[in-house]
């Protein structure tokens, strides 16, 4: 339904909302990319909300802490994250596309279906649960980038890549993500300049 609605509204995203989702392995530039989306729809006076998951909620805070302080058993992070993203729908998601909002978030279910996925739960059944709560986006822009360039990145980044963040898992990860089919995705070449990436954009939403 929303697929059909975004064919119909992306010569004029001011007249509705629109729910905007990035995602891509940890170090293809996703938050910069939020940014620079924001900037170009609040530039045509759109509302834009800009979030990102795991949130800044209570479970989202554990989640992240829990990546430095020693990992919570599988079905434990898969519960918080359907927490937080239980939370981040009703009280900021929802709302927002209902009041006619541009909604763009860095990370969705599509990196619990990766990231989850990649600890033994099913991507489909991950997938088919999120989806009884979570709304459809109406793009979900997929950042790829070769493995060495993302390592890299998050080396120069963080210095010292965490356990989130080693090869092996990158690598499923990008599996999960390469494999999504949905007419509702695209995928950008996150090799090339910030600047160049958000010109891409741009252009499949006629901005
Ligand atoms: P990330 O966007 O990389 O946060 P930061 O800006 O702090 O680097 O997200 C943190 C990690 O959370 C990332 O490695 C992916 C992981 N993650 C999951 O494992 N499952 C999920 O459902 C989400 C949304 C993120």
């Amino acid at each position: 339904m929303r697929g059909l609605q975004v064919r119909v509204l992306l010569g004029v995203p001011h007249l509705s909302s629109m729910f905007i989702v990035f995602e891509g392995i940890d170090g293809t530039g996703k938050s910069t990319q939020v940014k620079l989306l924001a900037e170009a729809f609040r530039a045509k006076g759109k509302e834009v909300i800009v979030s990102k998951e795991p949130t800044d909620g209570p479970h989202g805070t554990r989640l992240r802490k829990s990546a430095e302080t020693g990992r919570l058993s599988a079905q434990e992070e898969l519960d918080l994250f359907h927490l937080d993203r239980r939370e981040h729908v009703e009280t900021l998601i929802n709302p927002a596309l209902a009041r006619g909002a541009v909604v763009i978030l860095d990370r969705y279910y599509f990196s619990t279906m990766a990231y989850q996925g990649i600890r033994g739960f099913d991507p489909r059944e991950i997938r088919r649960i999120n989806e009884k709560f979570a709304p459809l986006p109406d793009l979900v822009f997929i950042l790829e980038l070769n493995l060495d360039s993302a390592l890299s990145r998050i080396g120069v980044r963080d210095g010292q890549a965490n356990e989130f963040e080693q090869r092996d898992a990158l690598q499923k990860c990008h599996d999960v993500f390469a494999s999504l089919e949905d007419k509702f995705v695209r995928r950008i070449d996150a090799e090339q300049s910030p600047a160049e990436v958000h010109e891409k954009i741009a252009q499949y939403l006629d901005l």
